[in-house]
């Protein structure tokens, strides 16, 4: 499996960056480190980066629009061939642009168990807010500052006799364990069985009177005391894929899927032609086509007492 390209952005010492950079030394790691980016051309991370052999890139954003200067800095980003950016103390509002083109692709670290203590001074607040646990968060960037979808944290506990530096260096240490593991399970969830499962379980059980069940020991889906419409195939007979089985019309269409797309559309062994392998695993899904396989299956095989009731909804 290829690597995820992650560009960093850094304004100033980028200890996060290097505790990211470290664990893509590893060579287990999903993902690698392909740029490290600022907007402080003097940057200490920036020294260590380049010293580690990482390609960087600074542009002070002195006198340039906010939107310019996320242009420049998204073109370098897509130059070094990045699927994702990891922001590590990149202290900059980023423009609403910027945010919508690394949509689910961007993350951040931030030092406190959001949504607590968004924006500064994160760790004063919590000591004067006499916390006795503070902590950490990594996040996806939306437009809302520090308000993005929370895909770890960390907690840390506060000391009786902490300054806001003491535990700031703390936390420090605990960002530097979350952030590499957090953003190594991010990038590996396009071949994560679970995840994709569970995204296959939330959109199937949605389909009225879906329940789900073990078939053949694969996770599969269909209407309560009725007919299967899904199926998550799993390595099945170590086939090497991670896949959705879905009803079809039959032969024809299966071969028309294939020929389509030979690299997603299979033909499932045992399954016959009724069905039609959709692979999950390829890194490009996209969850609102396969919602609507999933629909179309549970149509195809749902009671007419089912179908027609949806049918008059349709129409009101
Ligand atoms: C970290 O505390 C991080 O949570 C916040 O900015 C700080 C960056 O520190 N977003 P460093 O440059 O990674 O040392």
């Amino acid at each position: 499996m290829a690597k995820a390209r992650v560009a960093v952005l850094i304004s100033g010492g980028g200890t996060n960056m290097a505790a990211l950079l470290y664990a893509a030394k590893r060579p287990d790691s999903p993902y690698e480190v392909v740029l490290v980016a600022s907007n402080n051309p003097d940057a200490e991370g920036l020294k260590l980066a380049r010293a580690e052999g990482i390609a960087t890139f600074a542009q002070s954003h002195v006198g340039l629009k906010r939107a310019d200067h996320d242009e420049i800095m998204h073109n370098h980003i897509t130059k070094a061939g990045a699927a994702y950016v990891a922001l590590a103390g990149y202290m900059r509002i980023l423009s609403e642009n910027f945010v919508e083109k690394w949509d689910g692709r961007m993350l951040n670290i931030h030092p406190s168990l959001l949504p607590k203590y968004t924006g500064l001074h994160t760790h004063q607040r919590a000591i004067d807010a006499g916390d006795s646990i503070a902590g950490c968060s990594v996040h996806l960037v939306t437009a809302d500052l520090d308000e993005g979808p929370l895909l770890g944290q960390m907690e840390v506990a506060v000391l009786p006799n902490d300054t806001a530096d003491s535990l700031a260096e703390r936390v420090k240490i605990a960002e530097h364990q979350l952030y590499p593991r957090t953003l190594a399970d991010y990038v590996s969830r396009a071949t994560n069985p679970d995840y994709l499962t569970s995204k296959v379980r939330e959109i199937a059980l949605a389909q009225p009177e879906a329940d789900e069940v073990v078939s053949h020991g694969m996770p599969c889906f269909g209407i309560v005391g009725g007919k299967k419409f899904a199926y998550v195939s799993i390595d099945h007979h170590g086939d090497g894929k991670i896949a959705l089985l879905v009803k079809i019309s039959g032969a024809e269409e299966q071969a028309m899927l294939i020929d389509s797309d030979a690299e997603r559309y299979y033909r499932p062994a045992y399954f016959g032609d009724g069905w039609v392998g959709i692979r999950l695993d390829l890194g490009d899904t996209d969850w609102d086509h396969i919602g609507e396989w999933i629909a179309k299956s549970w149509r195809a095989v749902a009671p007419k007492k089912l179908t027609k009731f949806l049918d008059i909804l349709g129409s009101a």
